[in-house]
């Protein structure tokens, strides 16, 4: 960087809606403004990832800025579409990186108003974002020439609730709910210029001026501002998370299943018990009265008052049950005890809660640490930024607790409990746990790194990222030029999405959004470490890759759209990666040597698949599943089972105990004489099977049920993967996916390529499930060929492996 240069430049971008607006400032810090250098509006009807960086570029351009001078970025954090809002994230959560800027959030409907305010509007304003699924986001405002007031936290609501909400008055409407509503909302207030139905550069600007007047950011303030830091604002849960939500509040035939719930989070556990974590059943509402009068005393809510409070639209709460360990249990499998409980209420951007209780026996394992981290995701995804509770001004051990958890004590409610005594009043920024990243725990792979750098490195070889968010996995990776990996760490998702029975996909676009920047900045500490380059920046890498395709859309938007910013602002190319293709160079990690010609089986939850690998790049599919992919049977049969998901591993644990052939289940298409597999047959013969043995009143063996099932996959899986060998006359066979990591599997086709005289190749289990060093193994031969991606590039769900890209 030229010295010269000032570092004094904010940009700023929102793509919450159909817009993409973008808008170029310098920074004053003697008089805390900011000027406008240009801005800009674009059309983007979907397809803001393919066009942001585009107009970000033209715009500095137009201004004549350096990317290098770029201090601050801001982006508009919603409420708008979660996709839109995610990429504009996503982007500026790199963009920010890269530059080594900061990241500031600010409202996109507070930048409307701003808007507004800037061309001279004054007094009463509504914004009224469009929340899809006829609904909308008001926001009412007071506009002087001092500046707006926001008059309300972000909330949800139906269009036509809205309209009384906004009332009728002396008003001024805009926001890109007009464009749907404006008739509706007709008699509410007057209609601004349909210039200003979406938000403007300008007005993000204006906002962020605001905020660093007010003292609530620094632009220049690197903690902060860390791009780490900011997340979306969502006003609601998922919809997976708010049916289950709805389903506990009435749920009076309990089955208590609590196979499913989150596990863990009680880090002192003694090894007999696990703890899960789920929001709380209407079916459990007795034990939760119990517990109360146990703990309460007099303040002790009974069973009616808690099933009257669980189904309110506002209300949040969380419980921890203590379920014996899965291989102890027998009979009773998903039967345990409830031994905590928090319930809150959203109310104006707080969560106050209502209650939070532990069993006294099961204290201090952080059980009640947890349940506030829980409640705190969710309220903070409903729109609350902060927390707020009373306590005794006796329990100076919570009080302790509390502030621990970075609440102050702010004052004292007198005679708050029924026996007189007084309350203190704690309160907040929500305590989300920042375990690892992004309440995710990281997953490290020990890289085969040399870590012999003595003295500070002063050449650094050529290095790339790579980043991987196809699924349910954040990844991130960094291999230099002879293929050594540097860095290799996951942030699994799992714990967000077992209780579903399976990954979803708007519950992984958030974690995603939350965990990226962190797990990309491990990264590049780990490299800086092992390299010993203390100031080893992005700017220095060679390239930034990252899987484009297939996986989840909503999850794949997310690390393309990092990895643009992060390319983009480091001035390095980007390479985009086929997910599949990772999972054959996947082999490559401990076996460099592997060559083509090469079968290789892939099979994961999504994918079942044989591929003839002619050469690196080169890829013919000889069969797939024509149903369920092997790795969905195996969590299918587990649910099925009672068993948690995912399934495999448990299935797994559980065949090795079981006599595989107990039960004759099908093997389906063994002998139709090509590469096909259909396993959605043998499932259902699994399921009627464990009907009739249940109608007859027997006992089920699961451990000869899993291990007939096991054998019933792997049967089909080597004679197909036989047959591949025999008719490719390839040499090398390798694994990918999953399920790959089943010692049962690894073991049939250790057996199958030693009688065909064919080298076996697997993949470290850490590296059978997603990862992104697989995905800079495929973009180092990228890399090589110098063949990149172009910032218009997009995602794709489907693509096939076939297909060069
Ligand atoms: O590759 P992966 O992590 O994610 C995708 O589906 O892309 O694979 C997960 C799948 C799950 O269906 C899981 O049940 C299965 O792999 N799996 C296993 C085992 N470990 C994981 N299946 C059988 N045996 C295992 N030991
Ligand atoms: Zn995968």
């Amino acid at each position: 960087m030229n010295n010269q240069q000032a570092k004094d430049i904010v940009v700023a971008f929102d793509t919450a809606n159909e817009i993409i607006a973008v808008s170029v400032g310098r920074l004053d810090t003697q008089t805390k403004s900011i000027t406008v250098l240009a801005s800009k509006e674009t059309p983007a009807f979907r397809a803001s990832n393919t066009k942001l960086i585009q107009c970000i570029d033209d715009l500095l351009a137009s201004a004549s800025v350096q990317k290098e001078s770029i201090a601050c970025v801001v982006c508009g954090r919603g409420p708008g579409s979660f996709t839109g809002v995610r990429i504009c994230l996503a982007t500026a959560k790199g963009l920010a990186m890269g530059c080594g800027a900061t990241l500031q959030g600010v409202s996109t409907s507070d930048a409307q108003a701003w808007q507004l305010w800037e061309i001279g509007i004054r007094g009463s304003v509504v914004v009224l974002g469009d929340a899809m699924r006829k609904e909308v986001y008001p926001v009412r405002y007071e506009l002087d020439d001092a500046g707006i007031e926001r008059l309300n936290s972000d909330v949800v609501m139906k269009a036509t609730a809205a309209v009384e909400w906004v009332g009728s008055s002396e008003q001024i409407l805009c926001g890109d709910a007009l464009y749907k509503y404006a008739e509706l909302l007709s008699d509410c207030g007057a209609l601004c210029d349909e210039a200003y139905w979406h938000p403007t550069g300008f007005g993000l600007l204006l906002a962020t001026q605001a905020l660093w007047r007010s003292g609530e950011i620094d632009p220049f303030d690197v903690k902060q501002g860390n791009p780490a830091l900011l997340l979306p604002v969502y006003t609601r849960l998922s919809d997976a998370e708010e049916h289950e939500r709805q389903r506990f509040a009435v749920n009076q035939a309990p089955e208590k299943d609590l196979l499913s719930g989150v596990q863990g989070g009680a880090p002192n556990t003694p090894a007999d018990f696990v703890v899960r974590y789920q929001p709380l059943d209407a079916a459990w509402a007795e034990s939760v009265a119990n517990l109360e009068a146990r703990v309460m005393g007099s303040d002790a809510w009974n069973t009616v008052q808690v099933l009257d409070d669980l189904p309110r639209s506002d209300r949040c709460w969380w419980a921890a049950y203590a379920v014996e360990d899965e291989f102890k249990r027998s009979v009773e499998f998903g039967q345990g005890t409830l031994i905590g409980y928090v319930g809150g209420w959203i109310v104006d951007g707080q969560l106050q809660i209502l209650k939070i209780a532990t069993d006294p026996e099961y204290r201090r394992l952080g059980i009640a640490k947890e349940l506030i981290n829980r409640i705190s995701l969710d309220a903070r995804d409903l729109g609350a930024t902060e927390l707020t509770l009373e306590v005794r001004v006796s329990n100076t051990g919570a009080h302790a607790f509390y502030e621990d958890l970075g609440l102050s004590n702010i004052g004292k409610r007198p005679r708050y409990y029924s026996d007189r005594e007084d309350a203190f009043i704690f309160t907040g920024p929500l305590p989300v746990s920042n375990r690892d990243v992004a309440g995710m725990h990281l997953r490290i792979n020990e890289s085969s790194a040399e870590t012999e750098a003595l003295s500070v490195a002063t050449e650094v070889p050529e290095l790339i990222l790579a980043i991987e968010t196809s699924c349910d996995e954040t990844a991130a990776a960094v291999i230099d030029a002879d293929g050594t990996i540097l860095a290799d760490i996951v942030a699994s998702q799992i714990d967000f999405h077992s209780r579903f029975g399976g990954v979803v996909p708007e519950i992984a676009s958030r974690k995603h959004i939350e965990a990226i920047a962190g797990v990309a900045e491990e990264c590049l500490a780990q490299v800086r470490i092992k390299l010993n380059a203390p100031n080893l920046t992005w700017s220095d890498f060679a390239s930034i890759s990252v899987t484009y395709a297939p996986g989840l859309v909503g999850a794949l938007v997310v690390g393309l759209a990092f990895a643009k910013g992060l390319a983009f602002a480091s001035g390095v190319p980007l390479i985009g990666v086929n997910h599949l293709e990772g999972h054959i160079y996947a082999n490559k990690i401990d076996q460099a040597d592997i060559t083509p010609p090469m079968v290789v089986s892939l099979v994961s939850g999504g994918h079942t698949m044989l591929v003839h690998v002619k050469d690196w790049g080169s890829y013919e599919t000889l069969g797939t599943t024509l149903d369920d992919a092997v790795g969905e049977a195996f969590d299918k049969v587990a649910k099925a089972l009672g068993l948690g998901y995912p399934g495999g591993p448990i299935i797994s644990k559980l065949a090795a105990q079981g006599n595989p052939k107990a039960i004759k289940f099908p093997r389906a298409l063994l002998h139709s004489g090509d590469l096909q597999f259909s396993l959605s047959g043998l499932k259902t013969s699994v399921m009627t099977y464990i009907q009739k043995e249940q109608q007859a009143g027997r006992e089920l063996n699961q451990f000869d049920i899993a291990a007939s099932f096991q054998a019933a996959v792997i049967d089909v899986q080597v004679a197909k993967a036989r047959t591949a060998l025999e008719q490719t006359g390839a040499k090398e066979f390798c694994l990918g996916g999953g399920v790959a990591a089943n010692p049962a599997l690894r073991a049939a086709y250790e057996q199958m390529c030693e009688q065909l005289g064919v080298r076996l190749t697997m993949p470290p289990m850490s590296a059978c499930t997603d990862n992104a060093a697989m995905i800079a193994l495929v973009a180092l031969d990228r890399y090589k060929q110098q063949k990149f991606f172009d910032f218009t590039c997009d995602v794709s769900a489907h693509a096939p492996l076939d297909e060069a890209y």
